[in-house]
């Protein structure tokens, strides 16, 4: 099965694809986890990177696509699931020539609850646990105790951007998916543990 995990920045992609991963044994490509990736080791890709994700504007897509390609062949085209990815047209088209998608799952939320889950966000240095700042006493992780961060691009300012972004470019894809009748909504304004309920009714 290959799936596509849609839905604005913080509407709980991530949140949901670890749980995915768990339970339907789907590899888990993040086109935002890779770029961060590049971004850490320096790479020319994390470089070139950096300089649109801190203004909160898309990667070009020649570049995305590109590691999209190197990501599936690695998961060797098939079980996979698709997070932050397509954000356009142009990269829906160039993955309808590549690979076949099931389903695709939007996960829809209200946008006046996404600044506070964004900018609350920090996010585990050693095992890339997530949660709202909210349930941290302190900066360190519950779970391996490593040091909590925030996201680079988690702050006000760039948040605003990320979110028009989405507007303009992304949200068309819902209409895109519907129309080739693999579009699946769930409500993401539950608690996770709820909306992952909903997810299971999708995937079976
Ligand atoms: P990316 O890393 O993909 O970020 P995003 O799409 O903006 O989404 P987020 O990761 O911020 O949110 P999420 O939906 O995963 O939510 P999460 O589960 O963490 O992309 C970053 C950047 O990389 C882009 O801006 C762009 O520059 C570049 N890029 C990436 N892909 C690209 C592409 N294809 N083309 C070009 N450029 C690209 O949850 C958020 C918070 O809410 C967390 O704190 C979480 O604990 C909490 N939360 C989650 N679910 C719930 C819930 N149900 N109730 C309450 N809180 C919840
Ligand atoms: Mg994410």
């Amino acid at each position: 099965m290959n799936i596509i995990l849609l839905g604005a920045p913080g509407a709980g992609k991530g949140t949901q694809a670890a749980r995915i991963e768990e339970t339907y044994n789907l590899k888990h490509i993040s086109t935002g986890d890779i770029f961060r990736y590049h971004m850490r080791q320096q790479t020319e890709i994390g470089l070139l990177a950096r300089s649109y994700i801190k203004k909160g504007q898309l990667v070009p897509d020649e570049v995305t696509v590109k590691i999209v390609e190197l990501a599936l062949k690695d998961a060797d085209m098939k079980d996979f699931m698709l997070d932050g990815f397509p954000r356009n047209i142009y990269q829906a088209e160039a993955l309808d020539k590549i690979v076949d998608i099931d389903k695709v799952i939007d996960i829809s939320v209200d946008f006046s609850v996404l600044m506070d889950r964004i900018c609350g966000r920090r996010n585990c240095l050693e095992c890339g646990y997530t949660t709202h700042v909210s349930q941290l006493s302190d900066g360190v992780c519950p779970k391996c105790g490593g040091e909590m961060q925030q996201r680079m691009d988690d702050k006000e300012d760039t948040v605003k951007s990320r979110l028009e972004v989405y507007s303009e470019q992304t949200a068309p894809l819902i209409e895109y998916y519907k129309s080739k009748g693999k579009l699946f909504t769930v409500d993401g304004m539950g608690a996770p543990d709820k909306v992952f309920e909903e997810v299971r009714t999708v995937l079976g």
